[in-house]
Formats: C-alpha cells, sequence, structure tokens
C-alpha cells in the first residue's frame, strides 16, 4: 500500500472513529429515558393532587430550585432575562391551556426541567436544566404534585422573539448541548476503596457531603452563577465554583481559598451567611440577596449542614494573595476623606460595619477580590435580604450623583487598602466601565461649581 494510501485509510478511520463519537455523544444527550418513569396521560390543567405530604416536599424542591425567581411569584413568566445573544423571556408554567403548560404531562415537565426539552423544542441554557439534570426522581415527582396547585394564568409570553439571529433558532441549542450538556443525573461519591478504613462515621459524613453536593449542583444551581463560562456559555469544569462573572455583579469563589475563596469561614459562618445573608462581617448584595431572600432562608437546617459540608470538602482554588496597593499620597488622603464623609456613619469609622446588618471592611475577605460588586453597590446602592431571622434589610444609597469615577475608586481603594486590608488597584476606567453597564448617572455638578 502506498504511503499517500496508508495516510488517507487513516484519517477515513479516524473520521469514522470521530462520526462515531459525536453519535454517541448526541444519543446521549438526546435520551429522555430517565423521563419515563413519570406519567404520560394527564396533563397539568386536570391534574389535582391531594397528597398534602408530596405537595409540601415539592414546594421544598421550587424553593431550593428558586423556580419563582425567573418563572415570578404567580409562575406566568415574562422575566427578562439578557444574555449576549439577545433577551429571552421566562415562560409561563402555570397550569393555563392556552398561554401555560396546561397541555403538559408530567413527562413532558421532566423532559423539560431536567434535559431543556420544552413544548416548542430546545430550550436555551438560561432555564438552568443544566443543573436541574441532577434532581432525583423522587424530587420531580414532588415538583410536578406542587405544580397542580398553581392557579392558571393567561399570559402569552414569545419567549426567544427577542433573541438575535441566529441564536433565536432553537435547534441551534442542539449544538450547545453536544458540548456543554452532561445528561448523566446526578452521582454521588463513593469512599475510598480502602475499604478496612470505612467507620460508621465515615459513611455518616459521606452521606453528608453527597447530600450537599446533590443541593449545591442539583436543585440550588450554585455552580450556575458561581463558575466562569467560555465565550459560548458554557461552565469551565476546571474552574468549579471559583467565580464566575454576571455582568454588573460578580459572583465570588467559594471554594475554602484562604485569599479569594471563604477559607476563613467556618461552617457556621457559611450556614448563617445561606440563612440570614450575613455571617456578621459580609452581607449578601445584589443576585445574592435575592437568592437568600427566595430560597436559601428555606433551607432547612439539615441540608446547610450538608452544603458548608460539601463546600468545605471541595479543594481550594490556590489564588495568590494581591500585593499591597500604594497609593498616591493626594488619592489616598481625598479616599479618607471621602469615606468618613459618605460612609463612615454606616461602615463604621474604622471600617467595622454593624453585625449582620452593614459589611465591615475592616478584616473581611470579600471586600478584597474582584471588586465589581463594590463599584456597582457604590454606584446604584444595595439593599441587604429580608429574611425571617433579619428583618431590617438595611439598604445602602446611590452615590453616583455624587462622586465622579476617580472619586469612587479612590474611597474604594482607601477602603480595601487599610485597616490591615491589601487589595489590587480599582482604576477610574474600572469605575467608568460599570456606570456605562448598571446605566447609573453622571456625577451631578452643582451650579456655579466645577
Ligand atoms: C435562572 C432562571 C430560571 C430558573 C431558576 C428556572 N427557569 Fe424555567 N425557564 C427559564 C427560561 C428563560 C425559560 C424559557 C426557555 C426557552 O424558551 O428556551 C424556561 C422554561 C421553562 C419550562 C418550559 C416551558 C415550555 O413551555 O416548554 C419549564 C417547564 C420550566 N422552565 C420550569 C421551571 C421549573 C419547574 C423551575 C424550578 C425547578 C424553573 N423552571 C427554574 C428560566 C428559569
Ligand atoms: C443568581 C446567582 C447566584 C446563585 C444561584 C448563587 N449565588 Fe452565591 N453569590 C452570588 C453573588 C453575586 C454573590 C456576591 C454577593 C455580594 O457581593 O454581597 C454571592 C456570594 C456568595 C457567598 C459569599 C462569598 C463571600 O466571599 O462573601 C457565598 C458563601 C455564596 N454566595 C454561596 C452560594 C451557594 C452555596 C449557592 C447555592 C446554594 C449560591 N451561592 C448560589 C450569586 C449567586
Ligand atoms: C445608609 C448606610 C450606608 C452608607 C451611608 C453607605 N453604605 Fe455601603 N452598605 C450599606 C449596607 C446596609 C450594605 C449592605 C447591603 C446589601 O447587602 O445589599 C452596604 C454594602 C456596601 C458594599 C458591599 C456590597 C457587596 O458586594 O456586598 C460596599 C462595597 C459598600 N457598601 C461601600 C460603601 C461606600 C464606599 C460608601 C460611601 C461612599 C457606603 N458604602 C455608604 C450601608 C451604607
Amino acid at each position: 500500500m502506498s504511503v499517500k494510501k496508508k495516510i488517507s485509510y487513516g484519517v477515513a478511520t479516524l473520521a469514522v472513529l470521530a462520526g462515531i463519537g459525536i453519535l454517541g455523544r448526541m444519543w446521549s444527550v438526546l435520551d429522555t429515558t430517565r423521563s419515563q418513569v413519570a406519567d404520560n396521560t394527564t396533563v397539568l390543567a386536570n391534574l389535582h393532587s391531594n397528597d398534602a405530604a408530596a405537595i409540601k416536599r415539592g414546594e421544598y424542591v421550587m424553593r431550593m430550585s428558586d423556580c419563582a425567581a425567573c418563572h415570578q411569584a404567580d409562575f406566568s413568566g415574562g422575566y427578562k432575562i439578557s444574555t449576549p445573544f439577545g433577551d429571552l423571556q421566562t415562560s409561563n408554567i402555570t397550569s393555563d391551556k392556552e398561554t401555560g403548560i396546561g397541555n403538559m404531562t408530567e413527562r413532558g415537565f421532566f423532559n423539560a426541567v431536567r434535559q431543556g426539552r420544552g413544548e416548542k423544542g430546545f430550550l436555551y441554557p438560561a432555564m438552568p436544566y443544566t443543573a436541574y439534570a441532577k434532581l432525583s426522581d423522587a424530587d420531580m415527582h414532588d415538583l410536578w404534585a406542587y405544580m397542580s396547585t398553581i392557579k392558571p394564568v393567561n399570559n402569552k409570553i414569545d419567549e426567544n422573539g427577542r433573541m438575535n439571529f441566529p441564536y433565536n433558532i432553537r435547534l441551534a441549542m442542539l449544538g450547545w448541548n453536544l458540548l456543554y450538556f452532561n445528561n448523566s443525573g446526578f452521582k454521588p461519591d463513593n469512599l475510598q476503596s480502602d475499604t478496612s478504613a470505612q467507620t460508621t462515621a465515615d459513611t455518616a459524613s459521606l452521606n453528608l457531603i453527597n447530600r450537599g453536593k446533590y443541593i449545591v449542583d442539583g436543585p440550588a444551581h450554585c455552580s450556575v452563577c458561581h463558575t466562569s463560562r467560555n465565550a459560548l456559555g458554557g461552565e469551565v469544569e476546571s474552574a468549579y465554583l471559583q467565580g464566575g462573572n454576571l455582568g454588573t455583579w460578580f459572583a465570588p469563589d467559594i471554594t475554602p481559598d484562604i485569599h479569594s475563596g471563604i477559607g476563613s469561614w467556618s461552617r457556621t459562618n457559611i450556614e448563617l451567611y445561606l440563612k440570614t445573608g450575613s455571617e456578621g462581617k459580609s452581607v449578601a448584595a445584589g443576585p445574592m440577596a435575592e437568592a437568600v431572600e427566595h430560597s436559601m432562608q428555606y433551607f432547612s437546617d439539615e441540608d446547610l449542614h450538608a452544603v458548608s459540608a460539601y463546600l468545605k470538602s471541595l479543594p481550594a482554588s490556590n489564588s495568590p494573595q494581591a500585593k499591597p496597593l500604594v497609593m498616591d499620597e493626594a488619592a489616598k488622603k481625598q479616599g479618607a476623606l471621602a469615606f468618613e464623609v459618605n460612609c463612615s456613619s454606616c461602615h463604621g469609622v474604622q471600617g467595622e460595619g454593624i453585625n449582620g446588618m452593614v459589611p465591615a471592611f475592616a478584616g473581611n475577605h470579600s471586600m478584597l477580590n474582584n471588586p465589581t460588586n463594590l463599584i456597582t453597590a457604590v454606584l446604584v446602592g444595595t439593599r441587604a435580604p429580608h429574611t425571617a431571622e433579619r428583618q431590617t434589610a438595611a439598604g445602602m444609597p446611590s452615590f453616583a450623583w455624587k462622586m465622579d469615577d476617580e472619586q469612587v475608586a479612590n474611597v474604594l481603594n482607601y477602603v480595601r487598602n487599610s485597616w490591615g486590608n491589601q487589595a489590587g488597584e480599582i482604576t477610574a476606567k474600572d469605575v467608568l466601565e460599570l456606570r456605562q453597564k448598571t446605566g447609573a448617572g453622571e456625577k451631578i455638578t452643582p451650579p456655579g461649581s466645577r
């Protein structure tokens, strides 16, 4: 055989193997046999579950999954989600036959929620089916029972009507799924093969960690926000929970890294933060405040223990500590004065904050990493979550009208490099970028001044 022919045979074999690989992958991505455990006869509009216990458990699954955050409190949808590819609107998932999912069976619901296969075709991954794929059959049955208690609302939604071409073509999501969708369901970790080391205590702690992993990766979909994404919007596996950019907010590293993560937090700190929005020094803002308010404050104590055990079991991201910033004297003076005048009344003269209500700057690692949230908070203001445990939900006003980009940078550089803190520099350009992204107004200059 000539060398040329050999090579072309080789190439052909590779092509066939690649083809089989893609077909295999296509098969596993499209496979909906997992949904066969669900009923395919009764549509939602005709379903009237009277299994009170299942409905109650289903409500808990709904809280944990935070369905109402996107589908709205009455589940009639229409909430806008901006993506780099255009705006998407959430579906009406009430039992209305005309505009909701009244014609959906339980099996159709399993297909939509766990596999992103909706009534109109492939769903966009803004619906977090990539995480919900891990929901157990039992939780899905309970969720379906709960859905039957939701009142029908007539509200017509054109979900992808405002997506740009070609992203308004649902079939494109097949390609996305081929690249990023893992359809294999939840896989618990097993104890090490060294069985001699297994004790009842090991098994109990492993069960707890596995429950935590289930909650974090499945219903509570933490990685949807806390993991960074590539250009096509796929989660970067190697950066799992090491921080994700949400546009005008940043969901920080939640691995046990001592610098950028929550390595300095005890398990109790983590649980308190999720339950109340604050472990003492840090206070949840933006999308995390909403998640705490609508979802995590309802977690049972056992589930909070499970989540903290799992987060603590993760490998740390191993981020280096930022070099201290040596501030220009004039900028430092200006930042210190601005802090005293505008911020110290709430955040404390020594940056000590108010426990559980106003975040501290001194000794609060959350202030020292990616500066997005700090800048956004100063520009547009922010409000702490309202929870059963903390009813005050303290707020902070916007300072966009009062400070220009340089002044915002100076005051933040000052607090990030005072009281023992050290953090990288925030530039006026960083502030300008977020002023544009958030749509915050310009500084107002009183007449007659400069
Ligand atoms: C982060 C936002 C978000 C969350 C949280 C969310 N959804 Fe969705 N959901 C969407 C979006 C966006 C769509 C529309 C996607 C599309 O049309 O491609 C959607 C579509 C759906 C559909 C398909 C409707 C149809 O007509 O085919 C169902 C069913 C659904 N969601 C149920 C749920 C349930 C149940 C939960 C909680 C377990 C949930 N969603 C949580 C954003 C969300
Ligand atoms: C909708 C997006 C979103 C989801 C879902 C989400 N988070 Fe967050 N999270 C954020 C943002 C944004 C922040 C930053 C809040 C701030 O600056 O006050 C944050 C902050 C945190 C912090 C504080 C970190 C620190 O250093 O201060 C912890 C801990 C945390 N999240 C854990 C979780 C866990 C656990 C889950 C899932 C059970 C979760 N988050 C789900 C967006 C999210
Ligand atoms: C009226 C009281 C008040 C004043 C004045 C105030 N803050 Fe705040 N600030 C708060 C509260 C309350 C929060 C927590 C809100 C939340 O968690 O959403 C907060 C949160 C923050 C955060 C953290 C946002 C996050 O990601 O968690 C930063 C940064 C911040 N403030 C900076 C400043 C700066 C700089 C000033 C002065 C220019 C200032 N604040 C003035 C009350 C105040």
